[in-house]
This record gives C-alpha cells, sequence and structure tokens, in this order.
C-alpha cells in the first residue's frame, strides 16, 4: 500500500481566540488533486495556512508523505502573550521543515517584495527546492511573459503578473504538492486565461495540487475531487463525475438562489 500524499486528522485551528475551522479531515493519495470551494470569510486560508505551518493548528495531526509535521503536544504553552512567543515556546509546526519536505503553499494575494526584479526573485527561489528536481518544469516556457519582464520590479507588474511570479516561485521549489489559494482572483479576463492555461500545465506535468478557486470548470479541469467548505468544515465532497455547473453548485451551497 502507498502511503497518502497528505492526510489531515481531525484539524482545527484559528487566529486565538477565534476558532476558525475544525473538523477536517482530508487524504489526498499519491497522484491526486483536489479543489476546495466555498464563500469567502469562512476559513479556506487559514486552513491553507496551518496545513503548511504558517499558522498553529489548534489540534489534530497534518501528515505529509507519511511524516508527521506538527508535534504531538496539545496547542497551550503560549504563556507568554505579549511576547514573541515563538521565541519562548516551541512551535507545534515548522514552516519551514512543511516546505523542505516538498510542501509548497502560494499563498493567497502578492506576498512579493515590491523592489526585487522578476529575474532576481526566480533565482532565489530553487533554494526551497531541498535539491528536489521537477522534471519539465521550465517556467520561462510556462510564462513567456515573465521573460519578457525580467528585469522589471515586481512593483510595475500587474496583479496577473505577480501571482505568475507567484506560482512560478512555487514550482521552483520543486513541489511535491503544491497549494494554490486563489490565483485568479481579480485578473483581468485576458491575464486570466493565460493563468489558467500555465496552472493547466503545470498540472500537465504531474504535480499534485490542491486549489481554491471561485471558478468551478477551471476547477474541475484540474482537480479529482471537490471540496466544499462552509463554515469553517467540510460540508460536502463531490467526486470529479458528481461536480456539477457554478450554479447548481451554489444551490448545494446556499439553497435556493435569491431572485
Ligand atoms: N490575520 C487574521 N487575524 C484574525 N482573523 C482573521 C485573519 N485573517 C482572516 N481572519 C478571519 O478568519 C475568517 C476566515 O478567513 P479566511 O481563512 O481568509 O477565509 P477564506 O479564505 O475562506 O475567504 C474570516 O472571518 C476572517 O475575517
Ligand atoms: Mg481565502
Amino acid at each position: 500500500m502507498t502511503v497518502p500524499l497528505l492526510e489531515l486528522r481531525d484539524l482545527s485551528g484559528g487566529y486565538d481566540p477565534i476558532k476558525i475551522f475544525e473538523g477536517v479531515d482530508l487524504v489526498i493519495e499519491a497522484g491526486e488533486s483536489i479543489g476546495i470551494f466555498g464563500p469567502n470569510g469562512h476559513g479556506k486560508t487559514t486552513l491553507m495556512k496551518t496545513i503548511s505551518g504558517v499558522l498553529e493548528p489548534w489540534s489534530g495531526d497534518v501528515i505529509f508523505a507519511g511524516e508527521r509535521m506538527n508535534r504531538a503536544s496539545a496547542r497551550g504553552s503560549r504563556r507568554f502573550r505579549n511576547f514573541n512567543y515563538d521565541a519562548v515556546t516551541r512551535r507545534r509546526m515548522d514552516p519551514k521543515r512543511v516546505a523542505r519536505a516538498g510542501l509548497i503553499h502560494v499563498a493567497q494575494g502578492n506576498l512579493l517584495f515590491p523592489e526585487m526584479t522578476v529575474a532576481e526573485v526566480l533565482s532565489i527561489a530553487p533554494l526551497a527546492s531541498g535539491g528536489r528536481n521537477l522534471q519539465g518544469a521550465d517556467v520561462h516556457a510556462l510564462f513567456p511573459r515573465l521573460t519578457e519582464r525580467r528585469g522589471h520590479k515586481i512593483r510595475y507588474l500587474s496583479g496577473g503578473e505577480r501571482q505568475m511570479v507567484s506560482i512560478a516561485v512555487g514550482l521552483l521549489a520543486a513541489p511535491r504538492l503544491l497549494i494554490l489559494d486563489e490565483p485568479t482572483l481579480g485578473l483581468s479576463p485576458k491575464l486570466r486565461a493565460e493563468l489558467c492555461a500555465s496552472i493547466g500545465a503545470i498540472r500537465g506535468l504531474g504535480v499534485p495540487m490542491i486549489v481554491i478557486d471561485q471558478d468551478v470548470g477551471f476547477l474541475t479541469a484540474l482537480i479529482d475531487r471537490l471540496y466544499l467548505f462552509d463554515h469553517g468544515r467540510i460540508a460536502r465532497v463531490l467526486p470529479k463525475a458528481d461536480i456539477p455547473d457554478h450554479d447548481t453548485l451554489m444551490t448545494m451551497l446556499f439553497g435556493e438562489a435569491l431572485t
């Protein structure tokens, strides 16, 4: 039997003291990709940040490629609330270790340094690859627009181009699992189409993904299963063959549409 790529066991988390999600159980087998769909503000990003160790899990386990990423102890050692608690308590999870293991999180929104050039950002990205190699990961073939923009500072790029840089950085880290959190949010139709094609090509390289997006058609083309996420919980899991169109899905989540 092969080990699952990612396993979440009864995971909960949030922003102290507010719990944002709980009871999340999820298994991604080797080679699989999944999508997550749900309303804004219900905890999808918070869950992703917890999987990659940016936030502390409150309870439950994150197991990546057979290795538990979190320490087993319960949360609650944060006595020095007003200090930098990373310095005085040991974290349950180390995001560097998660990335080194190959779980690469392309975060929602633009988190790039504005004064660096595209070429500079791309030149340091492979440092996160931990010696792994990803066959066919040719960033300039996948994102030709970035070749044109090599010498430009991030601050002069459009939102779509920044998103391309972020995903290219994720790819250069040679992911064993790539998390893309709302990669197409707020992009012009033209750049959005370019980006969707590039993400499809990355999937075509065999890179397993967790993709969060509001476009069900785009998701369905990439994934094996769709998780409907609602009020911090997985409300339903749909195998690819059962994923309906966008309107039907909205009705499943919210009931009858308001017209
Ligand atoms: N840094 C933060 N501190 C406190 N609350 C936050 C923070 N980021 C998000 N939240 C809250 O957590 C909830 C879930 O947000 P988020 O995970 O971003 O949802 P989604 O990705 O599904 O849109 C929201 O109510 C949001 O206001
Ligand atoms: Mg989000």
